[in-house]
């Protein structure tokens, strides 16, 4: 399963703090847990299987010990006490060992424990206010190289930006019914009426859609939105760009225009949990817009809540590609970003949430 090699987002940065989390990505459970007080303020960031390799059980219902040399983590079970960064961490002898390694057993304190003692340890980092975890090592002759690390989001890095994270978003559906939804213009003046758009506004111009390895790009699509921007008085057309840099994620733009002092870039990020849920969050990057942060999460809370009922009532909720002998939709003008991104999928060999 290709989706195993990409990177996913698995939980906000802020969310991860002194207790372990569980989190289900691809259908594997896995227990996240910050390591404070090394590599920067906020600590490394551990992802492992959220199972102990003793008897099976869920370590994620266990805690963070700080330990003289390096934090480990303690299983509820046993006790047993798995290494964190393996520079710090120290076996018996005082020689480094390997992340997730065993190095204490309680019931057994002289007990040496051996290689095979040891936790599945999956890749993880920090990008975009959230963390993503990579659950195998990439074949780089099957994977775009966009691929091989999370997608790129300058805007959340730009100083003069603000940056806010939206989420977590739990919604039953695939990933890739989520994206499309974000990618979909045609449903401001319905779903979002008097928000995002009105039906008496409903056409949109669906722009110029390019489409390559590395995904999907979208420029100068427009859509008629009630107040073009935060503080606007009254309505106008705004044009936006859109990305799809992942089969899990896409990135909107808009710039500021004339008598439109607001610049805004909304990513999409999407943990799928299995073929039929998934998690999403919005990183948003701002610039001109007067709004707190926490008016900007009540907003977008808002606008979410209008999508979740009608993308969790789609029919089926993969995405039909035309695997598996899907009974295909049917597309109108204003698709076009949608057939796109599609091809992308097709192209990208995914096979989770979609048939
Ligand atoms: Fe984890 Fe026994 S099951 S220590
Ligand atoms: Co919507």
């Amino acid at each position: 399963m290709i989706e195993r090699q990409l990177w996913h987002p698995v939980i906000a940065g802020i969310h991860l703090r002194d207790a372990p989390q569980s989190v289900s990505l691809l259908g594997q459970d896995v227990v996240l847990w910050r390591e404070h007080g090394h590599e920067g303020p906020h600590g490394v960031v551990h992802a492992w299987a959220d199972r102990c390799p003793h008897r099976g059980a869920k370590l994620s219902l266990g805690r963070v010990l700080t330990h003289l040399h390096g934090a480990r983590l303690e299983c509820p079970y046993h006790g047993w006490q798995f290494a964190g960064d393996g520079a710090a961490s120290q076996g018996h002898h005082g020689a480094p060992v390997s992340v997730g390694r065993c190095v204490h057993v309680p019931a057994a304190p002289a007990f040496e424990p051996p290689a095979a003692h040891c936790a599945q340890v999956f890749e993880a980092q920090e990008r975009h206010g959230l963390v993503w975890v990579r659950l195998e090592r990439p074949d780089l002759s099957q994977l775009p190289a966009s691929l091989a690390q999370p997608p790129a989001f300058e805007p959340w890095d730009d100083p003069l930006w603000r940056q806010v994270v939206c989420g977590p978003y739990a919604v039953e559906t695939s990933a890739p019914r989520l994206v499309e939804n974000f990618l979909d213009l045609s449903h401001f003046g319905f779903v979002h009426e008097g928000w995002l758009g009105a039906r008496s506004h409903a056409q949109v111009d669906t722009g110029r859609v390019d489409e390559d390895a590395d995904g999907v790009h979208a420029r100068e699509c427009k859509a008629w939105q009630p107040r073009g921007y935060a503080g606007a008085e009254e309505g106008g057309w705004v044009a936006y760009r859109y990305e799809v840099p992942h089969p899990f994620a896409a990135i909107l733009r808009k710039d500021a225009a004339e008598g439109d002092p607001v610049s805004n870039a909304i990513a999409l990020f999407i943990r799928p949990d299995g073929p039929e849920a998934c998690t999403a969050w919005f990183a948003m990057a701002t610039l001109g817009d007067l709004s707190d942060d926490e008016e900007l999460r009540a907003f977008q809370d808002a606008v979410f809540a209008q999508d979740k009922p009608i993308v969790e009532s789609q029919q089926p909720r993969r995405l039909p590609i035309g695997k598996d002998g899907a009974i295909p939709e049917v597309h109108g003008p204003a698709d076009r970003m949608s057939s796109a991104y599609r091809r992308y999928l097709a192209r990208t060999g995914v096979s989770l949430g979609v048939c």
